[in-house]
């Protein structure tokens, strides 16, 4: 993303195009302005941010907090602690490795170091090439299949490192 945020106009609310040139901004507006500007709504405007730009740039931030009334450093701190919120570009293709504690014991990290080592990416980046993200998540609430991989938003439970090797080798050599 380019620079589109607009200093020091929190809440222009008006219809049209966005003074910054980047329209989400407004769609970003209008979500902030039927919270009302409470302090209260953050996790909704971020996930909301997250939609419209696909990742949260430090701009950004610092645009949801004029809007809402809040230090930067708070924001940036909820922001961090949720792991539904990315901070870079994603990938073409997404692996989410669950590093939760059932997935863990489980051997989560095995299947982190296999991706990685295939890769080349360590875990919360992107390929140069933009191909592939390696995301990790604490716990997406299926414990019992553990270990858990999310591909491109598809939940595979039991896997293997076999089987997480053939996926994303299948990513990198055809794309699919
Ligand atoms: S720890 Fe991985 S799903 Fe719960």
């Amino acid at each position: 993303m380019g620079n589109p945020v607009t200093k020091g106009r929190p809440r222009p609310t008006s219809p049209g195009t966005h003074p910054s040139g980047d329209d989400r901004f407004r769609y970003l507006d209008a979500a902030m302005k039927r919270q009302r500007y409470r302090p209260d709504a953050l996790i909704e405007v971020l996930h909301t941010a997250q939609e419209l730009f696909g990742y949260l740039e430090p701009d950004l931030l610092r645009y949801v907090a004029r809007g809402l009334r809040l230090p930067p450093s708070r924001v940036y701190g909820v922001a961090t602690f949720y792991h539904l919120f990315t901070f870079h570009p994603k990938g073409e293709h997404t692996c989410t490795v669950c590093t939760g504690t059932a997935c863990y014991v489980k051997g989560a990290d095995t299947l982190l170091g296999v991706v990685e080592q295939l890769t080349g990416t360590p875990p919360g980046t992107t390929t140069a090439d933009g191909r592939i993200s390696l995301e990790t998540a604490r716990c997406l609430g299926a414990c019992g299949l553990a270990p858990i991989v999310v591909f491109d938003g598809k939940v595979v439970g039991q896997i293997t490192p076999e089987e997480i090797v053939d996926r994303v080798k299948g990513w990198l050599d055809h794309g699919s």
